[in-house]
């Protein structure tokens, strides 16, 4: 008995300490946002991912706050969340496993931090379409994705603007991305570019080449390739600012990215054919079944009428069929 009143007072004091903490937190406002549950947490000084809101909770903006960490429980609680801001803040550092179970989040942003990594999966989450990166001012993004590879999230949006702005770095080589619209590698300092690390791109519509600065290691031909490579397939681009002539840099690109291309293209293509066909048996099916049923009434009405018309003209087959009906 003793030690039941113990545990429950335990319980107790650890759920007041937790409201206590949290009305000293200070609210966020809680709104709908396109008819999403959102809480606006903008600016309140936090130091932590805060536990006090709800577990139904899909928006929830942090930025401009002084978390510094995120541990592996922080968004343990908020597996409904699909969007999620925490840009400006401190964090250093993100558990491996934070966001492991994150299903539906579709927009991290992560800029203005100071972040050198960020955990693998981040880069497979199933719904995630928007990473916002940008102005983690020395990330070593290669690492990053060369630990996340292959990329499974749907990415339509990636943004690593400036976080290579002290040492020169490459670009990620990010494989296969079929999915990927919007790029943003402004503000970095680059080295050796050449058509791979856009080879996987297939989809590609924008990318913002703003600030970015070469230092060429190699011979600098790289630098018309890529334009050439983005201008053909209507990238919309600022063309990077190249050291050397055009007309000394006449190489074609590389067989490999050309097949890089192509299997990008394919896999595109077959995710088209998918959700067509996922359309068409979404409309398909639903009007066959009520087209067969239709059909199966009908016949089954006129059955009866036939019946009925026989039984007024016959009346023993009328006696008949009401022992029938009877006994049944
Ligand atoms: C790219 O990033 C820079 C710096 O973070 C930002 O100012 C710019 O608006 C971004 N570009 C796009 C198209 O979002
Ligand atoms: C580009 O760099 C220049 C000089 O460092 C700076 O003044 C300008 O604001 C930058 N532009 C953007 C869009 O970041």
């Amino acid at each position: 008995m003793d030690v039941y009143i113990w545990i429950v007072t335990l319980c107790v004091s650890f759920a007041s300490i937790e409201t206590l903490s949290c009305k000293r937190e200070g609210k966020c406002k809680i709104s709908r946002i396109h008819s999403m549950k959102a809480a606006d947490c903008h600016g309140k000084d936090m130091t932590q991912f805060t536990q006090c809101l709800g577990k139904d909770i899909e928006v929830v903006d942090l930025s401009f706050n002084r978390i510094r960490k995120l541990a592996k429980e922080d968004l343990t609680k908020y597996s409904n969340l699909k969007i999620l801001y925490l840009n400006d803040n401190s964090i250093a550092a993100i558990d491996k496993q934070a966001f492991e179970g994150s299903d539906y989040l579709q927009t991290l942003d992560l800029s203005l931090n100071s972040l050198t990594k960020i955990p693998p999966v981040l880069f497979q989450l199933p719904s995630l379409q928007s990473l916002y990166l940008g102005q983690n001012l020395n990330m070593n993004i290669v690492d990053v994705v060369e630990k996340a590879k292959p990329i499974k999230s749907p990415l339509f949006h990636l943004d690593i603007s400036y976080v290579m702005t002290e040492e020169p770095g490459e670009l990620p080589d990010l494989g296969f991305m079929p999915t990927l619209e919007k790029y943003n590698i402004s503000g970095n300092k680059l080295i050796s570019m050449t058509t791979k690390h856009f080879a996987g791109l297939c989809s590609l519509k924008f990318l913002d080449t703003t600030n970015v600065s070469i230092e060429y290691e190699e011979d600098g031909c790289g630098c018309w390739t890529i334009n050439r490579w983005l201008i053909s397939r209507k990238v919309n681009f600022k063309p990077f600012v190249c050291h050397r002539k055009e007309a000394e840099c006449l190489q074609d690109v590389p067989i490999d990215d050309f097949k890089v291309y192509e299997k990008c293209i394919g896999e595109l293509k077959e995710e088209l054919r998918k959700s067509k066909m996922k359309t068409i048996l979404l409309i398909v099916v639903p009007i066959g079944a009520a087209v067969i049923l239709a059909i199966v009434a009908y016949f089954f009405v006129r059955r009866r009428r036939k019946l009925k018309k026989k039984q007024k003209a016959d009346p023993t087959q009328e006696i008949m069929l009401n022992n029938a009906v009877k006994k049944a």
